[in-house]
């Protein structure tokens, strides 16, 4: 029983394959060398690294799935880039929580409104964020270093679909660069790192999740993202924050950063 999708799919692969192939002209070595490159790819793969998707990431083919599949009616927050790093179940925090754990890094204050397509506010929505510690690192990565959950939580909208928290401003890193995607980049001169940013998913019963990031404005890689995760519709506003009064209020012993 042939599949027609998949016949569809492979004609298209084999065509644009030969014609790579004459554009090239690779040598026997060559070819050689790429079967061993997709074999060390899948080497690296294990429970929590999968090292192809850092390929199809880094290809920009991840995104160009996701832009395929998540047409949005204007106005709608835009997806991005989901990354490895996303772990389910992290724990229920209540609005004005910080969810800074190590207490490294410039304090920020985010706040944002969860709105359906027509602009009525959600109540009730999950609002899921994770983002690396001031080192560059997701907590998954250093456990053991950094305390567990760090950086990590679950907001819940209120009535108003508001949300707010207490985190620290996103730096860039690197993506994983100690395998075979990492030496790729390498040797085709291209750095392995993230624009600076914080991940959000957002659920709501009866609507389309969201899955997206909040980007720092000032970060230099922006316009050189590694996996093409940036739009311009995510850059967010940092706003310094001096003001006594709205410090304590927020209960922040120092300036801080007002996000949205
Ligand atoms: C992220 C990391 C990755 O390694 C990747 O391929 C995509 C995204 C991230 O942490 O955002
Ligand atoms: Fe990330």
């Amino acid at each position: 029983n042939a599949d027609p999708r998949l016949r569809q799919v492979m004609t298209s692969v084999v065509k644009h394959l030969h014609e790579v192939i004459k554009e090239v002209e690779p040598t026997h070595d060559e070819l050689m060398a790429a079967i061993q490159f997709l074999t060390d790819t899948g080497h690296k793969c294990n429970d929590w690294r999968q090292e192809f998707i850092l390929l199809s990431d880094v290809l920009g083919a991840t995104m160009l799935v996701d832009a395929i599949n998540h047409r949005r009616p204007g106005g709608a927050t835009e997806n991005t880039i989901l990354g490895p790093f996303f772990v389910p179940n992290s724990p229920k925090r209540a609005n004005g929580d910080d969810i800074c754990l190590d207490h490294k890094g410039e304090p920020m204050l985010v706040e944002g409104r969860v709105l359906d397509t027509q602009g009525k506010p959600v109540a009730g929505a999950s609002i899921e964020v994770w983002q690396t510690n001031d080192d560059g690192f997701y907590d998954v990565q250093q456990k053991g270093v950094q305390p567990d959950w760090n950086l990590r939580g679950n907001f819940t909208s209120d009535a108003d679909g508001r949300y707010w928290f207490r985190s620290v401003r996103p730096r860039f890193y690197a993506i994983p660069d100690d395998g075979p995607v990492g030496k790729l980049l390498g040797r085709i001169g291209r750095h392995p790192n993230r624009a600076a940013h914080m991940h959000l998913m957002v659920n709501a019963p009866g609507h389309e999740p969201v899955i997206s990031h909040i980007f720092d404005p000032d970060c230099p890689y922006l316009d050189q993202d590694t996996v093409f995760g940036v739009k311009s519709s995510l850059i967010a506003d940092f706003q310094r924050v001096e003001d006594r009064a709205e410090r304590e209020r927020h209960g922040f012993a120092g300036p801080f950063w007002r996000v949205h």
